[in-house]
């Protein structure tokens, strides 16, 4: 069975034609960077008219690069929610649109469960990954918008052990880079320049979360807080007087070694944050498989500590299916599809994260 999965949560276009939920045919993303880069961030306004500009020529795309012709499609699946609303609908509107003019089923899906589904999909030019991982295991779900450590007893069913309870950690990814001046979106400009930089020569906090009782959880806003500050340090030497009267940061004199000191510093304590809540799930529940998802499962610092732990099997998503893609979309819905589940044409989206929010 062939599904088409379209993807429009954020800030990619994506769509991509998977067979039997395994095998990528075609797996296009077309990313808006550009477009929000001068922001900082993304502008919801933007990404929605992206979409609505892109999507039709994207899908063409996915469906001609699988070889194939809109015929040949036996699904349409779409990303319903968590995301930004106007960019979701772009997308969930043209798959349901997709599969009534065909006459196929429509399957909406949930983007955190498709992120957990990615590495158990295959094609050319990736490498194998973990085909059948067998369930239970601990989700470890790191991107933009969210930050969680799940059990997974299902391909659909999860229990959220821990969120973050500030911003998510790419965003602290995101957030300290911007600051820097290092470019936008920062995970990967960190992760590069993290590579000749001296993880130990910043010593930043690890956040205490103790007295709250939540033992999986994360937070990154004092991290992100004490990284900027280091900034403002780096500036008093020149600017001080400036910046202490309009607030404002000012550029300063850091050498290259200094901004790749403070990303590998960043770096490692962004990870060993996640580490130490993560552990923590493991030991308690007993489950030492973990699977990751999302953008921030691409960082390499993050990918070595995770294998290098004892006794702890990691399953991390080939690169290229760590972001936002269609490829996990079409996997996810395949899983429904065989157990003779669709979704009505009425079925809509929602902005807010509903499956993977823990209860208080
Ligand atoms: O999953 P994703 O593409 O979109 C969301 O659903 O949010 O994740 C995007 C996030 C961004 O914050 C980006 O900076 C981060 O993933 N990211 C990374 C790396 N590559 C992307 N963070 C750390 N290291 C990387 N190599
Ligand atoms: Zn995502």
């Amino acid at each position: 069975m062939r599904v088409l999965g379209i993807e429009t949560s954020c800030d990619e276009c994506a769509a991509s034609v998977v067979e039997d939920g395994r095998r990528i045919l075609s797996n296009v993303v077309l990313t808006q960077i550009p477009f929000h880069a001068g922001y900082s961030g993304v502008v919801p306004e933007i990404a929605s008219r992206k979409h609505t500009e892109w999507i039709l020529d994207v899908a063409r795309r996915a469906i001609a690069d699988a070889g194939l012709s809109p015929q040949d499609i036996d699904a349409a699946a779409a990303t319903a929610h968590p995301g930004l609303s106007g960019s979701l609908l772009v997308g969930h509107t043209f798959a349901k649109g997709f599969a009534w003019a065909q006459n196929i089923p429509f399957v909406s899906c949930d983007h955190l469960l498709a992120h957990l589904y990615a590495s158990n999909l295959t094609g050319k030019d990736l490498p194998p990954s973990a085909i059948d991982t067998p369930y239970p295991f601990l989700g470890l779900l790191v991107s933009g918008g969210h930050t969680v450590i799940c059990r997974v007893d299902n391909f659909d069913r999860v229990i959220p052990l821990g969120t973050t309870l500030d911003d998510a950690a790419g965003e602290g990814f995101d957030k300290v880079a911007r600051y820097y001046g290092l470019g936008y979106p920062g995970g990967k400009y960190i992760d590069e320049l993290a590579q000749s930089g001296n993880a130990g020569a910043f010593k930043f906090p690890l956040p205490n979360l103790d007295k709250t009782g939540r033992k999986y959880d994360v937070s990154y806003s004092g991290l992100k807080t004490a990284a900027v500050n280091q900034l403002r340090l780096f500036c008093v030497k020149n600017e001080y007087r400036d910046m202490l009267a309009d607030g404002k940061i000012k550029p300063c004199d850091m050498s290259p070694q200094m901004k790749a000191d403070i990303a590998a510093s960043f770096q490692k304590t962004a990870v060993d944050i996640l580490l130490r809540a993560l552990l923590r799930a493991v030991e308690d529940t007993g489950i030492n498989l973990v699977v990751t998802g999302g953008g921030v499962a691409a960082n390499s610092h993050l990918r070595a500590r995770l294998a290098a732990i004892p006794d702890l099997r990691c399953v991390f998503p080939p690169a290229a299916l760590c972001g936002d893609n269609g490829a996990m979309v079409a996997g996810l819905a395949f899983r429904y599809l065989e157990r003779g589940e669709t979704s009505p044409f009425s079925s809509t989206i929602s902005a807010r994260v509903s499956l993977f929010k823990r209860l208080p």
